[in-house]
């Protein structure tokens, strides 16, 4: 029997209901996601975030691949759901001079506090933003990096982040991102028989996408990539580019081996997908 129930909507065809039943529904998980906030929020600031989480952006490699599509034209950057980890926005203020403004978000206050603690820089601003609904005009950024900041229980939250990403980003700019996949921990559970009990345990739900980590206690959508796919192409997007991203450096192996206890010479690693899409 399974430990535990997702509590976000069971199915809805979105094409079948109109602009405001989708805002009805949306409207009735607000509970859900403010605990999803209050979550984050401790993850932030009590047991420090990188005692559960592992941050990508440590890794400059990382960085260096977030900003790929980075060119002269690119001036003004967006980072959603920045956490409360500086490496990125400090590897683009170091690498790239000529861009004129970083706006780093998150809807955790603690998050926002910590990153701007540790790093300053006149061209960087923090501030608190739901990425479900940004206080940004329309066709404001050239450059949106989201850095495993779309991970909510709740589907339409997560479709409604890739629509505000949209809305903000000027005709011809590029959102690039790391996703997580169900599918990692799917494969991970058939190769490693410690980690087998995922796959039957309930944890591991394919049809709606979703995990649930005892760790944390939290339930996350880590989308198959059809449906990836799907909620960016929907939102008005053109694909560039979707890779699967090995987080396999060494220092990568020693976090996968901290947070999750795989290890390192299991030949096993973290995995999610490297998107880059474009507004036309
Ligand atoms: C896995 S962490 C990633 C943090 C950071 N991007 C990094 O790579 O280190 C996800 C972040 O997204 C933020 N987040 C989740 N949902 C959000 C929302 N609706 N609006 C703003 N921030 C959100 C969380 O507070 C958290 O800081």
């Amino acid at each position: 029997m399974y430990r535990w129930v997702i509590t976000h909507q069971g199915r809805a065809n979105l094409s079948a209901i109109d602009d405001s039943e989708v805002e009805s529904l949306f409207d009735q998980f607000q509970t859900e996601i403010e605990a999803e906030k209050y979550s984050w929020n401790n993850t932030h600031s009590g047991l420090g975030y990188a005692g559960t989480v592992i941050s990508v952006t440590d890794d400059t490699q990382v960085c260096e691949d977030f900003c790929i599509e980075i060119n002269e034209q690119v001036k003004h950057i967006l980072i959603p759901g920045c956490g409360s980890k500086i490496h990125l926005q400090q590897y683009i203020t170091e690498h790239f001079p000529h861009i004129k403004s970083i706006h780093c978000t998150d809807w955790s206050q603690d998050a926002i506090d910590i990153a701007q603690q540790d790093y300053s820089h006149d061209k960087i601003t923090y501030s608190i933003e739901d990425s479900t609904k940004l206080s940004f005009l329309s066709n404001q950024f050239d450059y949106v990096i989201t850095s495993n900041s779309v991970l909510s229980s709740n589907d339409l939250a997560n479709r409604k982040m890739i629509q505000e990403f949209y809305r903000v980003l000027k005709p011809s700019g590029f959102l690039r991102g790391l996703y997580p996949s169900v599918y990692f921990v799917q494969e991970i559970a058939y190769l490693d028989k410690k980690f087998s009990h995922l796959a039957t345990d309930g944890s591991i739900n394919i049809a709606k996408s979703s995990l649930y980590e005892s760790k944390n206690d939290q339930v996350q959508i880590l989308y198959t990539p059809l449906r990836l796919k799907e909620i960016f192409e929907s939102a008005g997007f053109k694909r560039k580019t979707f890779e699967v991203y090995f987080l396999d450096t060494p220092h990568f192996l020693a976090e996968n081996e901290r947070i999750y206890h795989i290890s390192p010479d299991s030949g096993l690693c973290v995995w999610e997908f490297m998107v880059t899409f474009v507004k036309p």
